[in-house]
């Protein structure tokens, strides 16, 4: 059966070439199979129904060819027409979005370091070191405690309208430990990144540990994940090593990502553009070199204001990028150190408030912006054919996830037209 959602207030659909930021008034959808199939104004709904049933069917020239039974408008006629049978569903005015796509999560870890973030509340600086925390805390974690945690965080997400999302390993740092947590991570998306280099762990010495972030570690995570990602960061890995360690990932047929640029200006994000990085994240600080390389680049930018949110660190200059022609992918970063939320409504809200981005850009950054840091073209958007990801807001515009931080919008979520929430 297809399904149609119609009283759409606001649509965005992130389909028009023209204008990335447009929204469509007073609109309808159809999925089949899981896609989008048709999109336009609710007026055009009969037509488009006879219209499909004339090509599909072979109803042509009948006056009256569908009637409702209850909420379903079927084809009339002699029970030929069960499958075209279409579930109508008004969404009352409501603004509709793609599904979010969260390009960057640590979601499967153990342990908690909310002492660390209430130390920085009070001025204490964000460390990389407190990952080693998080290391140990997962290190003594089985299977079905960290499978817990992380399905318990997929809900999470998935309630707040996120449809598509990444998870790195880089909480283990030990060969069998980092393909475990790969092999976890795999249980629960296709977007797993493999992040043996997140920092040197406790009493490793440097130049063996890279040997093996690039040799052993990486052909034990390999079957699981499509990714690899190094933090480039003064006290985690410098510009050689991170080359090195991409490198090797990339000629096992991996795809690189990047943390770069997030305590201070360094190498990170020129590494990124040159190696020709899907995406360089953090990017909170930039010298006009590091945006030339961007602007140049296929290489998207991802900002995630959460770090920012819960490091007292400045916010990244969205603004600056996209008006060099940097494009920009809005992630939350949830991991237990840095940034420990899964709302991708609360990225848009600092985004817009904090960043200079318009709501139409921000929301834009945070679904097709995403699905580019992916490299995907099936989700992030609701054009014809796309991946049926949607979320409709308890909201008339998509305008309240800035207007109304914190407030729970998120109203249903749907993923390949399938009702998550
Ligand atoms: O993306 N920057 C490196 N890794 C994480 C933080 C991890 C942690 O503090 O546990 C991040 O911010
Ligand atoms: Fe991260």
């Amino acid at each position: 059966m297809s399904l149609l959602l119609t009283g759409i207030g606001e649509l965005t659909t992130n389909a028009d070439a023209a204008d990335r930021t447009a929204t469509l008034a007073d609109a309808a959808l159809l999925i089949e199979d899981g896609r989008v199939a048709w999109v336009g104004a609710a007026a055009d709904v009969p037509a488009m129904l006879t219209d499909r049933e004339s090509t599909h069917g072979g109803r042509e020239n009948s006056a009256h060819p569908f009637s409702w039974r209850g909420d379903v408008l079927s084809p009339n006629g002699a029970g030929d027409g069960a499958s075209a049978a279409v579930e109508i569903v008004d969404v009352g005015g409501r603004a509709v979005i793609p599904g979010f796509v969260d390009s960057h999560t640590h979601l499967v870890f153990a342990g908690d370091r909310a002492d660390e973030f209430e130390a920085r509340m009070t001025g204490t600086p964000y460390a990389a070191g407190g990952i080693r925390r998080t290391v140990a805390a997962t290190r003594a974690a089985t299977d079905d405690e960290l499978r817990a945690r992380l399905q318990k965080l997929v809900a999470e997400l998935h309630a707040q309208g996120t449809t598509t999302f990444e998870v790195k390993t880089g909480y283990d740092l030990t060969v069998d430990g980092e393909a475990r947590l790969a092999r976890l991570a795999a249980e629960v998306t296709d977007e797993v990144t493999y992040l043996g280099a997140h920092v040197v762990p406790e009493g490793a010495e440097r130049e063996a540990y890279v040997d093996l972030v690039c040799a052993a570690m990486l052909d034990a995570a390999h079957p699981h994940v499509r990714w690899v990602d190094v933090f480039c960061e003064r006290g985690a890995f410098t510009a050689d090593e991170s080359e090195r360690i991409l490198r090797a990932g990339a000629d096992q047929g991996l795809g690189i990502r990047v943390h770069g640029n997030q305590l201070g200006e360094g190498p990170g994000v020129q590494l990124a553009a040159r190696l020709g990085a899907a995406s360089v994240d953090h990017c909170t600080y930039l010298s006009d070199d590091d945006v030339t390389a961007l602007a140049g680049s296929e290489t998207v930018a991802t900002l995630l204001p959460g770090v920012e949110f819960s490091t007292r660190q400045p916010y990244p200059d969205a603004r600056r990028l996209i008006d060099a022609g940097v494009t920009v992918a809005l992630a939350s970063d949830c991991n237990p150190g840095s940034s420990f939320t899964s709302s991708m409504p609360l990225m848009i809200a600092l985004a817009v408030r904090e960043m200079g981005m318009t709501v139409g850009e921000a929301v834009w950054a945070a679904t097709a912006g995403g699905a580019r840091a992916l490299r995907r073209r099936d989700v992030g958007h609701l054009g014809v054919g796309a991946s049926a990801d949607l979320v409709v807001l308890d909201a008339p515009s998509r305008r309240h996830l800035a207007y109304r931080p914190g407030v729970p919008l998120v109203r249903d979520v749907y993923r390949r037209g399938i009702r998550l929430s």
